[in-house]
C-alpha cells in the first residue's frame, strides 16, 4: 500500500521508513494552522457521479488521499479518463468511453474501499451491467449492503450473487421506484440518488440521509441536469431525466477532518486554526466543544480551536445528521480522557466503533465500554439494537505505549493519544490514516508534533 502518497515532508524531515510505524514523543501541545480540503465523503461520490454525464466533469478541492486514488483507478478501469487539472486539487473526469471492466480488475483496484457499490446505478444506466467485489471499508462492524441491493432491485435491477462478488444487470433498463430506507443510511441514499436521476419516471425516497455531503451531491447532480427536490421529513423526490452532462463543482469542506484537528487541540491543550472549516455544517460539533470547555473563534477563512480552560465531562450520542456524527466521537474521546468527571458517549450508528479505546486504556485512560449500550434519561434518539456506550472518567495522565491502529478515525485518535501521552509511543499501521487525511505527517509536523517515521 502506498502510504506516503500525500506527504511531502521536507528534506531532512523525518521519513525513515514506509510510513507504517511512528515513534511519537508526546506531551507537547499541537499548535498552528492546517488547511482542510474537500470532504472525502463527497469527493469520492462526486467522482462516481461523473459516470452519468455525457461530457467531462471538473471537480475542485480534491484532497490527495488514498480513497480518492482508489476511486480514480476504479473509474479508469471503467474507461473514464481522469486528468489532473491546471490547479492543484482539480480533477477532470471524462466518461465518454465508459466500458465494462472485469471483476478481477475491479477487485484489484477497489482495495479496502466500499465505494464500488456506488458504481452500480451509473454503470447499469451506461452499460446495462455492473460488478461489485466483496466490499471492505473500515472494520467497524458488518457494514452490510442490504439497503443498497433492495433499492437497486426496486429500480428493476437483477442481482446475482457470485462467489467473488455481485453481478447486476438491467435487461429492461431502470425505472423510478418508491423506496423507504429502514435507517437513513448515507451510502444507500447516495445509491438511490445516483440511480434515480437517470431512471424512467419519478422516485420517492423516504427515510433519506440528509448529511451536508449528501446535499452537496444533490447540488452536483442538479448541475448535471437532474431534478431533485428535498421535501420535509427526510423525503427526496427525484424526477428521472434522459440525459445528464458534466459538472463543475468545488467540494464542500471535510467536516470530519476539521473536527479531528479540533479534538487534537483540546486533547493536547494546543491551539489549531483549521483553514476551510465552516460553522454551518459543524453547529452540533461546536456545541459539544463549548460544553466540554473548549473555545472556538469563527473566522471568514476557518475556525480556531483551543482549550478554554479545564475540560469538563459531557454526554454525547452519535446520530445521523443533524446529530453528532459518528466519525467525530473517536478523536473527541481522546480529549475526554483529559476532562474532569464522567463522560458518556453513546454510539448509535455502528455496532463496533469503540475497539480503538483498548489502546487508550493501555495508555492509562479510564474507559469502560458497555457493548449493549446504557439506558440514559438524556437520550434524544430511540435506542438501536446495535448501540454501545463508553464511559470515560478523567482526567487521566496518559503514558506512552506500543499500539496498533485499527481503522481510519480510530487510528487518528491513537496518534493524538500518543501526542497527549508522556514518553515515546510506537504507533503501528498508521498508513490507513492516509485513506482520509491529506498530508497527515506534514500537518502533524507543522503543528509541532515530535515524531519519527521508523517503519
Ligand atoms: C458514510 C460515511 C462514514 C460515516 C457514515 C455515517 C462515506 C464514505 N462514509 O458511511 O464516514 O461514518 O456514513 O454517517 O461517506 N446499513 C445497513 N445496510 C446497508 C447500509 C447501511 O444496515 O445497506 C447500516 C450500517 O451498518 C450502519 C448504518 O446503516 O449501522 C449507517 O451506515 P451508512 O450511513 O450507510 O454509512 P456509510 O455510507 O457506509
Amino acid at each position: 500500500m502506498t502510504t506516503l502518497l500525500n506527504d511531502t515532508m521536507p528534506a531532512g524531515g523525518r521519513k525513515g521508513g514506509t510510513g507504517e510505524t511512528l515513534a511519537i514523543r508526546g506531551g507537547r501541545p499541537l499548535s498552528g494552522r492546517v488547511e482542510v480540503k474537500g470532504a472525502k465523503n463527497l469527493v469520492t461520490k462526486a467522482m462516481v457521479a461523473s459516470l452519468l454525464g455525457d461530457t467531462a466533469s471538473i471537480l475542485h478541492d480534491v484532497p490527495v488521499i488514498s480513497d480518492v486514488a482508489v476511486v480514480r483507478s476504479l473509474l479508469e478501469v471503467h474507461g473514464v479518463r481522469v486528468d489532473d487539472g491546471h490547479d492543484q486539487g482539480t480533477l477532470v473526469l471524462d466518461p465518454r468511453d465508459v466500458e465494462s471492466a472485469h471483476m478481477e480488475e475491479i477487485d484489484a483496484h477497489a482495495g479496502a474501499s466500499r465505494i464500488p457499490i456506488l458504481f452500480c446505478g451509473p454503470l447499469l444506466h451506461r452499460l446495462g451491467e455492473a460488478f461489485i467485489p466483496d466490499l471492505g471499508g473500515c472494520r467497524i462492524g458488518d457494514r452490510p449492503i442490504d439497503f443498497h441491493l433492495d433499492a437497486l432491485r426496486k429500480f428493476g435491477a437483477v442481482v446475482e450473487k457470485l462467489p467473488s462478488g455481485i453481478r447486476l444487470s438491467a435487461p429492461r433498463g431502470l425505472h423510478g421506484a418508491n423506496i423507504t430506507l429502514p435507517y437513513p443510511s448515507v451510502g444507500a441514499t447516495e445509491q438511490v440518488l445516483l440511480t434515480a436521476v437517470r431512471a424512467r419516471g419519478v422516485t420517492e425516497l423516504k427515510g433519506a440521509a440528509i448529511e451536508p455531503e449528501i446535499m452537496d451531491l444533490i447540488a452536483v447532480l442538479q448541475k448535471m441536469g437532474a431534478i431533485i427536490s428535498y421535501e420535509p421529513n427526510r423525503v427526496l423526490l427525484i424526477e428521472g431525466v434522459d440525459k445528464l452532462s458534466g459538472y463543475e463543482h468545488r467540494a464542500i469542506f471535510d467536516r470530519n477532518e476539521a473536527a479531528s484537528w479540533a479534538s487534537a487541540a483540546l486533547a493536547t491543550g494546543g491551539e489549531i486554526f483549521v483553514g476551510g472549516a465552516k460553522q454551518q455544517e459543524m453547529l452540533t460539533f461546536l456545541n459539544v466543544v463549548r460544553k466540554v470547555g473548549g473555545d472556538f473563534d469563527i473566522r471568514e477563512d476557518g475556525i480556531l480551536f483551543r482549550r478554554g480552560g479545564d475540560l469538563r465531562a459531557v454526554t454525547v450520542e452519535t446520530d445521523v445528521h443533524p446529530g453528532f456524527m459518528t466519525d467525530w466521537q473517536q478523536p473527541l474521546i481522546v480529549a475526554l480522557t483529559q476532562a474532569t468527571g464522567e463522560s458518556i458517549v453513546h454510539e448509535t450508528v455502528y455496532e463496533n466503533r469503540f475497539g480503538f479505546t483498548d489502546a487508550l486504556v493501555k495508555m492509562g485512560a479510564d474507559i469502560t465500554v458497555h457493548p449493549q449500550g446504557l439506558q440514559d434519561g438524556l437520550r434524544r434518539v430511540p435506542r438501536r439494537s446495535l448501540e454501545q456506550a463508553a464511559i470515560i472518567t478523567g482526567p487521566t495522565k496518559l503514558t506512552a505505549a506500543d499500539i496498533t491502529v485499527p481503522d481510519l478515525r480510530g487510528g487518528y485518535s491513537h496518534v493524538i493519544a500518543a501526542l497527549t501521552a508522556r514518553g515515546e509511543s510506537t504507533v503501528r499501521n498508521v498508513g490507513i490514516i492516509s485513506r482520509g487525511y491529506e498530508k497527515f505527517f506534514d500537518k502533524l509536523d507543522s503543528l509541532g508534533a515530535d515524531f519519527d517515521i521508523v517503519g
